[in-house]
């Protein structure tokens, strides 16, 4: 892991010695939102904050633009630019159009990326990322391949990084999985889901398994349900054709919800490490079925530029699933996301089954452990105590802790965590390929047709349907 939290001293110290080597990015897609929202200040981050410390940069696409209108459009995601920094990196980016399909592209590609070596007298690593729409991922990993410029060298590695979705469907994605390792080791492979490069998603797996009070009572005889909620404010914000075609389904639910599900739920691994935690998550995958969905639409969304006049594309989505193993037997678990919701927050709850209460006014509710992923990060345990000076009567009480609260320094970005990882090769925060496609099957197993999308007012807490969906499984939402 990054960073080292170091709590009375109320410090992070910093685990990380920087990098000195130059790391090359190349970037498939740079024109896109993800480029300019994420991968650029994460770059921009990572050189800011001493963890790399040279870089070269080769923005990629299809478009005839140039350097500056790129950087340009990456400014304002970027917090307080430093003119040093923000210098340092325009000064080593380049913009290479290409066709993503077209293979003589590729080769002037190589060219550029030689005479950056050249003009660094030295070959540096290399860490391709496709931020493209996954329909490229197959041309543009048949390309690299063909052309030599993703080879590792006993000199540089060649690392390849595939942003989500990946694939839209089993199929799509069993096809690119397949296409990638006809041609490259599944060593070199990095396929993001960038929640996973979340300090609370990360404090999953430490506050089970470092906790002694936590794992035993972490099963069906103590536990009664667990929800997973990831809600946000935002709508689509201008990307209606890439959104339209996916949903919420696909674009939250299949990655980011399902992989905190196989955090939560998954049997302690061998070792907190790389491919011990993926085996586990990849079992949990296995075992979970859906048994209810309620889909929601927010009105206005089908005006949404790049979106189809009389679109049935979900932007909510609650779901009931179950684990089928020993640990979760008839526990209840919900999902749910959506746009346009009031509120932005992602939480995921684990509630306690009551407790055998001796009292003659019992509590009505039970215990819950809610771990805050944003935007305060933190977790919090709901007990029962006391009423000062009454003698039977309980009241809730929160044992809270809060990220802000013992340290000044924020925590690291999701995609410099994972940017470094990449760099240092460590995959444990990135997803399998046999996950990737276990969480496509889950999803492709609801299938679109003839199912009902029921509306609901922006800024709302989603489709008046919820109301019956929690009467139907006498379950309540928490926030
Ligand atoms: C992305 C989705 O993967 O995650 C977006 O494509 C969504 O639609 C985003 O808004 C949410 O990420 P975060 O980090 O803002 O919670």
């Amino acid at each position: 892991m990054l960073v080292l939290y170091q709590h009375q001293n109320i410090n992070i110290a910093k685990n990380s010695p920087t990098l000195m080597q130059r790391i090359t990015f190349v970037i498939f897609g740079v024109t896109g939102d993800l480029a300019k929202r994420k991968i650029l200040p994460a770059i921009y981050g990572l050189l800011k904050n001493h963890q790399i410390q040279k870089v070269s940069i080769v923005g990629v696409a299809r478009r005839n633009i140039n350097s500056s209108e790129i950087l340009a459009e990456a400014i304002p995601f970027i917090n307080k630019v430093n003119k040093t920094i923000w210098k340092k990196l325009s000064n080593s980016f380049y913009y290479q159009q290409l066709e993503f399909d077209h293979q003589p592209n590729y080769h002037q590609l190589g060219e550029l990326l030689d005479q950056i070596d050249r003009k660094n007298q030295f070959p540096s690593p290399r860490l391709f990322y496709l931020a493209t729409l996954p329909e490229h991922f197959g041309a543009i990993t048949n390309n690299l391949a063909k052309s030599g410029i993703a080879k590792s060298s006993a000199q540089k590695w060649c690392r390849l990084v595939y942003e989500k979705p990946f694939g839209s469907d089993l199929l799509t994605a069993r096809k690119i999985n397949q296409g990638i390792s006809k041609v490259f080791k599944e060593q070199q492979v990095f396929r993001i889901d960038h929640y996973l490069g979340k300090e609370l998603v990360g404090n999953i797996s430490i506050l089970r398994f470092a906790n002694r009070v936590l794992e035993p009572l972490w099963n069906e005889q103590h536990i009664d349900s667990i929800q997973i909620v990831l809600n946000e404010k935002i709508g689509i914000e201008g990307r209606g054709n890439f959104y339209d075609k996916y949903g919420a389904l696909k674009d939250v639910i299949q990655n980011h919800l399902l992989q905190m599900l196989a955090l939560v739920g998954m049997e302690p691994p061998q070792k907190l490490t790389g491919d011990y935690i993926r085996q586990e998550k990849a079992k949990v995958l296995k075992k979970i079925t859906v048994k209810d969905a309620l889909f929601g639409q927010y009105n206005g969304y089908a005006s949404e530029p790049g979106v189809k006049a009389n679109s049935n594309t979900e932007t909510f989505v609650a779901l009931k699933v179950i684990i089928n193993n020993r640990r979760w037997r008839g526990v209840p678990i919900y999902l749910k996301s959506g746009k346009s919701l009031s509120k932005k927050q992602t939480n995921i709850h684990i509630i306690f089954k009551e407790a055998k209460c001796l009292l003659d006014f019992c509590p009505t509710e039970a215990n819950v452990l809610t771990i805050r992923v944003q935007p305060e990060e933190g977790f919090e345990l709901k007990l029962f105590a006391k009423v000062p000076g009454e003698q039977h009567r309980t009241m809730p009480v929160k044992m809270e802790f809060r990220h802000s609260c013992i340290t000044k320094h924020k925590s690291p970005e999701a995609y410099e965590v994972l940017l470094l990882d990449v760099i240092r090769g460590d995959q444990s925060l990135f997803v399998r390929k046999d996950e990737i496609e276990l969480a496509w099957k889950i999803v492709d197993g609801l299938k679109e047709n003839g199912r009902v999308v029921y509306n609901y007012p922006p800024g709302s807490s989603g489709p008046l349907k919820l109301q019956e969906f929690e009467k139907k499984h006498h379950m309540r939402w928490l926030t």
